[in-house]
């Protein structure tokens, strides 16, 4: 048998072969017209699982199934879980993509696809860690869980009550994720911090068909310039949020925090020139970095009304609509709000407009302490698997489960991100770092053994 480090150098091509089937399997899970793709992707998942004789189950649910999957118990060692998602966002629009979403490409060092970085690349960079023991070693150190599901872009509303009814089955001393990203290229870090959401869907209708602008326009209220009025009342310029409370519950920063954020090396020239933009623009008080990681925000996400085609049409549409999402930091409670916005909009409604409100989904932000032996365990095994420790950084993203684990099974969470800023997540042309993918192995691998040396 080869030992470890050789058997993961010789299987990079294997690795890159294996990412590539998943990639190619279009599992969408917002688009019901994909549910059997996501199907395939979960039992392609399971597959990779029960090749290693794990045991393995793919569990159905209202939504899509679950994979789970655990190597043999290790008596006195920790037991590591490891959540990640097989789905993906949709691709569109097409047109912006250099080669098909589903059809995995090799570019400067990178696979282009739709799911490289999320999360697929990143996902199976624990179960190869993994494969990489039972192929050369023969078993693993510690026992490691698997929980893979096929609803992290849609909310994760099926997961939430599975854990609850499977405290057992799934209890754990660390989650261990990758979804997230590295600080930089070289620069791999440990996210001890994510932001919750709340998503919403306001809708205002005003005449019972769409009319003439001309002949009706002054004379009935038109629901896209009605759309316009609220949501600007919403949010100012100097990035302040004017949804009554919503400031209550968040912990200001500590001088420490902002003290280390500083100490980043963060480029906003850099930052500004890889965007596009002329200016940064944000919370006033705040820099760059506190503003992605550490302060609540709030973006339209979709704006839609009158005419979207060709030229132009003058027509008082019948109806507008936005979607729009808060990004929020702890202990904001995503519900609460939900029900301060709703009161609020439903206030500043004008007359001649019927409105309807929607919440979708939302999950609490939450940071994790930071001096944990399992940061030390993760921290030593990327300094192995990159050539680079890692600094601690939190992230703007959201992982809707994470706080679920934390509080229902008590245990701790490792978030490693293997991926890029620059990756184009949910983004056309999305793609990972080959090299992080066989460096994120590495590091997983190496994970397992640090971990075993944690006394029980
Ligand atoms: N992997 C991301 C979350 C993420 C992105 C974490 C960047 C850190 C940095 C995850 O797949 C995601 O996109 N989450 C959604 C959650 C939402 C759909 C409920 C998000 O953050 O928009
Ligand atoms: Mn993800
Ligand atoms: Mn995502």
């Amino acid at each position: 048998m080869p030992d470890l480090k050789t058997f993961i150098d010789e299987n990079r091509g294997n690795f890159i072969e294996s990412l590539k089937e998943l990639l190619r399997i279009p599992s969408v899970s917002t688009d019901s017209r994909h549910k059997d793709d996501v199907k395939t992707a979960a039992d392609w998942v399971a597959s990779r699982f029960q090749e290693l004789n794990f045991e393995t189950k793919v569990i159905p649910t209202k939504g899509h199934p679950i994979v789970y999957a655990e190597s043999p118990p290790v008596p006195g060692k920790p037991v590591a879980l490891v959540y990640g998602h097989y789905d993906v966002q949709p691709p569109e629009p097409l047109d912006l993509w250099v080669t098909p979403p589903f059809d995995p490409t090799e570019r400067d060092g990178n696979i282009v696809a739709r799911g490289a970085t999320d999360d697929k690349g990143q996902m199976l960079t624990h179960v190869f860690g993994a494969t990489s023991w039972m192929k050369s070693v023969g078993e693993l150190p510690i026992q490691v869980k698997f929980l893979i599901e096929g609803e992290e872009e849609i909310g994760s509303a099926n997961l939430a009550p599975f854990i609850e009814e499977n405290k057992e089955l799934l209890a754990n001393d660390v989650v261990v994720i990758s979804d997230s990203s590295q600080f930089a290229p070289g620069q791999p870090a440990i996210t001890y911090g994510l932001k919750g959401i709340a998503y919403f869907e306001l809708k205002l209708i005003g005449p019972n068909r769409d009319l003439h602008s001309g002949s009706f326009g002054g004379a009935v209220r038109n629901p896209a310039n009605a759309l316009c009025g609220m949501l600007s009342t919403l949010i100012d310029e100097h990035g302040w949020i004017h949804i009554p409370g919503f400031y209550d519950d968040v912990k200001p920063m500590t001088g420490d925090e902002r003290e280390n954020f500083a100490e980043l090396p963060f480029d906003e020239e850099n930052f500004k020139e890889q965007l596009g933009i002329d200016a940064v623009h944000g919370e006033e008080g705040y820099t760059t970095l506190e503003r992605r990681w550490a302060r609540p925000t709030l973006d339209i996400n979709g704006l839609t009304s009158g005419y979207q085609g060709e030229g132009a049409k003058t027509v008082l549409p019948s109806e507008a609509s936005a979607k729009f999402s808060c990004r929020l930091v702890p202990d904001q409670c995503p519900h609460k709000i939900g029900k301060a916005l709703r009161e609020h909009l439903e206030k500043v409604c004008p007359s001649g407009i019927k409105m309807e409100f929607k919440e979708h989904h939302g999950s609490p932000g939450f940071v994790v302490a930071t001096d944990s032996p399992y940061i030390k365990a993760a921290s030593d095994a990327i300094e192995q698997g990159f050539g680079a420790a890692p600094v601690l950084i939190r992230e703007g993203g959201s992982i809707p489960i994470v706080a679920n684990f934390a509080e229902q099974l008590d245990c701790d969470v490792l978030l490693l991100g293997w991926g890029l800023d620059d990756d184009n997540t949910h983004s056309p042309n999305e793609k990972f770092n080959l090299a992080d993918f066989q460096r994120g192995i590495a590091a997983s691998a190496q994970l397992w053994a640090e971990l075993a040396k944690i006394e029980k």
